[in-house]
């Protein structure tokens, strides 16, 4: 096990090199909101034209879509002032097959329509036109709140003619080329954004939204005065940081292993999302099984036999890995199931590996965030800060173990995870809640300037 030990060192980061981490992140921030600097930055730091978190006032129903994974939702929501409560009124699931999510734009956007025909019938919805959310988990350069140009694909999305195009403008084509049903103001959110509204509106200082799933990324409240791409001095913006992309120019170099590499190499978009790549959950289970096989290839697990499922990429899943972690039973029958042929001190090795990886993916995490938590504190000028993170994704929700490590890395700031149900969905939802509710307490020509820019 001490030669297992000394292959695992290059995934173990010390709380020093998280510190550098960090720091490297603070700068490439300050990078990404500058005028001059955001275009070759790597964390592009994206202005959402979310200009305000809840105050628990909002009310009224609202259609939300949510595009990120391999699901593609419709949800009518209600949000109701009384209780202070967002209630799901009814939603529906449309898989995205994989032929569809590597095929064209207008498939895909084609198929979204048909989807959200079929739930407005359902619904008996159509002959309204309700306000609507959409939380496209992509990063976009969105111009106003209803104008977003899809940067780039990630997580397994590939589909041609949308890089570049407005996504607002593409479904509206969509929906007409149908001719059945129509739709009005579309306002347009990233799911860390959708999760940070949505427990916004239970946790009012809630400021920070952060998603660990099949992606990773993070937004905040940022002052205006250093929102340098976008006009005006006075007030707050919600920044998509898209820290997914963070180490795209090198910077994290020194710490990527040769596994990250060949993650990187063999995944659709090679060279960009290399933090996203060490952390989230479409990448782990694939550094892992690539841990798996050299280990074995050094005849130090299996007896030397690799099995043909572990030689196949992808074939260990990510939520192997938080099963393996919580019991030994699971690991013996998810190697079984594997093709492996293996021993107790195999299954004991597996498990190591497994929490080896998925720690160096909290805690590299922690730090990102960390650097978000204290810039908010510096920010405000405050020597504390207490500030409530909106927290969702699977990987997330598996590995709860991130937080203690958070103390280490902000001594100065208190943070408490409030875990979103649903928030990517219901967000945008409450998105269009706070978007109206401006609305209404402005001056009539406050509402010709900002009617698309809440
Ligand atoms: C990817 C996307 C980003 C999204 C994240 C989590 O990093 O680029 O927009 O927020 O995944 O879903």
């Amino acid at each position: 096990e001490v030669i297992v030990v000394k292959h695992l060192e290059p995934f173990r980061l010390s709380l020093e090199k998280l510190k550098v981490v960090s720091t490297r992140l603070r700068k490439d921030m300050i990078r990404g909101l500058g005028k001059h600097t955001h275009h070759r930055a790597a964390v592009k730091m994206l202005p959402t034209f979310v200009r305000a978190t809840p105050d628990g006032t909002e009310k009224g129903d609202f259609l939300a879509l949510d595009l990120g994974g391999t699901n593609f939702r419709v949800l009518h929501v209600r949000v109701m002032e009384e209780e202070q409560k967002m209630v799901k009124m009814d939603s529906q699931l449309c898989a995205i097959p994989q032929e569809i999510m590597l095929g064209t734009g207008e498939q895909l956007f084609d198929h979204i329509a048909a989807c959200l025909s079929e739930f407005l019938d359902s619904q008996n919805l159509k002959g309204q036109t309700l306000p609507m959310g959409f939380t496209f988990s992509f990063p976009c350069e969105q111009k106003e709140i209803d104008k977003s140009i899809l940067i780039r694909w990630t997580k397994g999305f590939n589909c041609s003619g949308v890089e570049g195009e407005d996504v607002v403008k593409l479904l509206k084509e969509a929906i007409h080329r149908r001719g059945d049903y129509d739709i009005s103001s579309v306002a347009m959110v990233n799911d860390t954004v959708g999760t940070m509204m949505s427990c916004g509106y239970r946790d009012q200082t809630c400021e920070i939204g952060m998603i660990i799933g099949t992606g990773t990324n993070a937004c905040y409240m940022e002052e205006m005065k250093n929102v340098k791409r976008v006009e005006g001095e006075d007030g707050q913006m919600c920044i998509n940081t898209e820290w997914g992309g963070f180490g795209d120019d090198g910077s994290l170099e020194d710490i990527l292993t040769e596994f990250d590499k060949v993650v990187d190499r063999t995944s659709i978009n090679p060279g960009v999302h290399t933090f996203e790549k060490m952390i989230s959950g479409m990448y782990l289970g694939e550094i892992v099984r690539l841990v798996l096989m050299k280990l074995t290839e050094k005849k130090l697990l299996f007896k030397g036999e690799v099995s043909e499922a572990l030689r196949t990429k992808e074939t260990f899943e990510t939520k192997f890995i938080s099963m393996i972690e919580d019991g030994l039973e699971n690991a013996k029958k998810i190697l079984t199931e594997l093709g492996l042929t293996w021993d107790l001190v195999d299954a004991r090795v597996v498990r190591l590996v497994c929490e080896t990886i998925s720690s160096r993916s909290a805690r590299l995490c922690a730090a990102a965030l960390a650097t978000i938590v204290d810039r908010i504190r510096v920010n405000r000028g405050l020597p504390h800060l207490k500030t409530t993170v909106g927290v969702d994704g699977t990987v997330y929700k598996k590995h709860p173990k991130m937080q203690p490590s958070m103390h280490f890395l902000t001594p100065d700031c208190k943070i408490k995870f409030l875990v979103s149900e649903d928030g990517s969905g219901k967000g945008a939802a409450m998105v269009t809640a706070v978007a109206q509710r401006l609305l209404s307490s402005l001056t009539q020509s406050q509402v010709y300037f900002s009617v698309l820019d809440i």
